[in-house]
């Protein structure tokens, strides 16, 4: 399929057996991966099919936007290549790890060190400040020391809040509160960032800021990045462009 070049070519009978999935990722150079998935969701007494089969690969630093129109299933497969939900069927590889055979529990184990995920709400923790938004990320993987603060306060000093770091989310403007989801997603150093929508509640200029931002500092953390958005001139800016449609990469 045209959107899963980088995968070395599938054995043709059934599907790929543990040992050979995990060399195509290791000769892809992909650091993640899926392969076949499918999710359904009950809508009334009938059966919508979101993800009819998704093939998707990103590579270690590669950036990837994916567009779509509404409805057409990119939260649902983002989520799913996050680990936060399950597809019906299908692979996912974390790096060589097959992902789809981890349960809730591991996958939310070993989410914070992998990934890291910016979405369009930014989901920061309204009685914390920015500084300590920033430091959960840390904080939900282990423990807190002074080299995660250091690396907190770089990267709000990056991300150009170094003046806001005590300020509370509400107390930051849609902007800034997505430099701090942003400098959270990279807080563990994560090969990937998953973007889902993230300059979706921010006007055009700040919006144009912010994904400039995040292409330079994805690139500067050597993260692949994975960028849903409505907006054209922002897909554009990906080194490779993918369209959801009918469930499927177009
Ligand atoms: N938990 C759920 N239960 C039932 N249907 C769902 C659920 N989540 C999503 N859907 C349906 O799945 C389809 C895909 O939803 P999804 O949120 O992935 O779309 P999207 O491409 O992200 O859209 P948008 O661009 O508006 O964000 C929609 O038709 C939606 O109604
Ligand atoms: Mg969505």
């Amino acid at each position: 399929m045209s959107n899963f070049q980088m995968t070395a070519p599938k054995p043709t009978s059934g599907s790929l057996g543990v040992g050979s999935s995990t060399l195509d990722v290791e000769r892809s150079g992909a650091v993640l991966r899926s392969a076949g998935l499918r999710k359904t969701y009950p809508s009334g007494d009938r059966t919508l099919a979101v993800l009819q089969g998704v093939d998707f690969a990103v590579r270690a630093g590669e950036t990837v936007s994916i567009r779509g129109e509404s409805g057409s299933g990119k939260s649902t497969l983002l989520n799913i290549l996050a680990g936060l939900d399950r597809p019906d069927s299908g692979e996912l590889f974390w790096g060589a790890e097959a992902a789809h055979k981890l349960s809730l529990g591991e996958l939310t184990a070993r989410r914070g060190r992998f990934l890291g995920m910016v979405f369009q709400s930014y989901y920061l923790i309204p009685e914390l400040d920015a500084f300590a938004n920033v430091l959960m990320g840390a904080r939900l993987v282990g423990r807190v020391g002074a080299g995660e603060r250091a690396r907190a306060t770089a990267l709000l000093k990056r991300v150009g809040l170094a003046e806001r770091s005590t300020h509370l989310p509400a107390q930051l403007s849609g902007g800034e509160r997505q430099r701090v989801a942003v400098a959270r997603a990279l807080m563990n150093r994560p090969q990937v960032i998953l973007a889902d929508e993230p300059t979706g509640n921010l006007d055009e200029r700040t919006g144009d800021e912010v994904i400039g931002l995040l292409l330079e500092v994805c690139a500067e953390e050597q993260a692949a990045l994975v960028l849903v958005t409505h907006n054209p001139a922002h897909a554009k800016k990906a080194a490779r462009q993918l369209l959801l449609k009918d469930g499927q990469f177009a």
